[in-house]
C-alpha cells in the first residue's frame, strides 16, 4: 500500500533571536505557520530501498547523496525497525530557502513510515528522531501553528491564524542558515508577544534579516515589493531567507501582485494559505 504525505512549507511569521549558545546554536522565539503549498512524500513496501526525487526543484537535490529524507528512514529504522521501502519525494519547494522544505520532507517522511507500520503520529520517540535530524523538524512534524523557543524544538501550539492568504516570493537565491545566524550581530531585541498570533506577528521582527541581506543583498527585491504592494496586511522574510512572504486580505490583489513578481526573471512566486 502507497501511503502519501504533504509535506507543507512552513513560514517564520515573527523570529527573534535572543542568544548565542555555547553549543553554537541560538536561542530562538519564533512563531512557526504552515501553508497548504509544498512538496510531498510517498512511501511503499519494496524489494530493496529505493528513492527517487521528481518534481519542479528535484534537479537541485541528489538522490544518491546524503538527504534528510533518507537519513529520516535510517532513523527510523534505528529506532522501530522497518522492511524495504521505495521512497518518492516530489519537490515542488525551493531548496535552501527559509521555508524549510528539507525538513519539511524529513518530517513527511516520519509520518509516512509511522502510518505505515502503526506508529502513533504522537509517539514521542518520532519527535526525538525529528530534533535530531534538524532545528525545525519536530516543528514540521508538529505541522501547525506554535510558537517555537530553545533551537525552535520546544513547541506550543497556537490559533488564530487559519486561512489567511499568503504569498511567497523566492528570488532565486539559494542561503546558507549556519551563514546566516554566523552574522548575526549578538544583540537580543528583545521577547516576541504570545497573546495574540496576529498581533505577535505584527509587532514581531526577523532578526536574521540583517545578516541575511549581508550574505544576499538580492533579498531586498521580494521585500520591497511586497512591502509596497496594496493590500499586503504584513511583509517579512522567512527563516534565514531568502524566502520572503506577506500576508493579505484580499485574494485579487494577492494575485495582482504575484502577476507582477512573476514577470522577475528566476524569482519563485506561490500564491497559497496559511494551514490552522
Ligand atoms: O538544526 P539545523 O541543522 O537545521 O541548523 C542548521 C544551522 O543553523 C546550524 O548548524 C546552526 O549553525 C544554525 N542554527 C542556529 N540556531 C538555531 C538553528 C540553527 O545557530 N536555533
Amino acid at each position: 500500500m502507497r501511503i502519501t504525505e504533504p509535506a507543507p512549507a512552513k513560514i517564520n511569521l515573527a523570529l527573534h533571536v535572543r542568544a548565542r549558545r555555547p553549543d553554537g546554536y541560538h536561542e530562538l522565539e519564533t512563531l512557526f505557520a504552515f501553508v497548504e503549498a509544498g512538496d510531498v512524500v510517498s512511501v511503499e513496501p519494496a524489494e530493496r530501498d529505493e528513492f527517487r526525487i521528481s518534481g519542479p526543484f528535484g534537479a537541485a537535490l541528489d538522490a544518491e547523496t546524503d538527504n534528510l529524507v533518507t537519513r529520516a528512514r535510517d532513523r527510523f529504522r534505528t529506532a522501530f525497525g522497518l522492511p524495504a521501502v521505495a521512497i518518492e519525494l516530489v519537490k515542488n519547494l525551493p531548496v535552501a530557502s527559509g521555508i524549510g522544505g528539507g525538513s519539511a520532507d524529513a518530517a513527511a517522511t516520519l509520518r509516512a513510515l509511522a502510518r505505515m507500520t502503526g506508529i502513533g503520529a504522537d509517539n514521542a520517540r518520532l519527535y526525538d528522531l525529528a530534533d535530531g535530524l534538524g532545528s525545525d523538524v519536530p516543528a514540521c512534524l508538529f505541522g501547525r501553528t506554535a510558537m517555537g523557543r530553545g533551537r525552535g524544538e520546544q513547541l506550543q501550539p497556537l490559533t488564530g491564524a487559519a486561512g489567511r492568504l499568503v504569498l511567497l516570493i523566492n528570488p532565486g537565491i539559494a542561503v546558507s542558515t549556519a551563514a546566516v545566524f554566523a552574522r548575526w550581530d549578538g544583540l537580543d531585541r528583545g521577547p516576541l508577544r504570545t497573546d495574540d498570533v496576529m498581533a505577535a506577528a505584527l509587532d514581531g521582527r526577523n532578526d536574521l534579516y540583517p545578516p541575511a541581506r549581508l550574505v544576499a543583498p538580492g533579498i531586498d527585491a521580494p521585500l520591497a515589493l511586497l512591502e509596497a504592494y496594496p493590500g499586503v496586511v504584513l511583509a517579512r522574510m522567512s527563516g534565514s531567507g531568502a524566502t520572503c512572504f506577506a500576508l493579505f486580505d484580499s485574494e485579487e490583489q494577492m494575485m495582482m501582485a504575484a502577476e507582477q513578481a512573476s514577470t522577475q526573471a528566476g524569482w519563485w512566486v506561490c500564491p497559497t494559505r496559511l494551514r490552522p
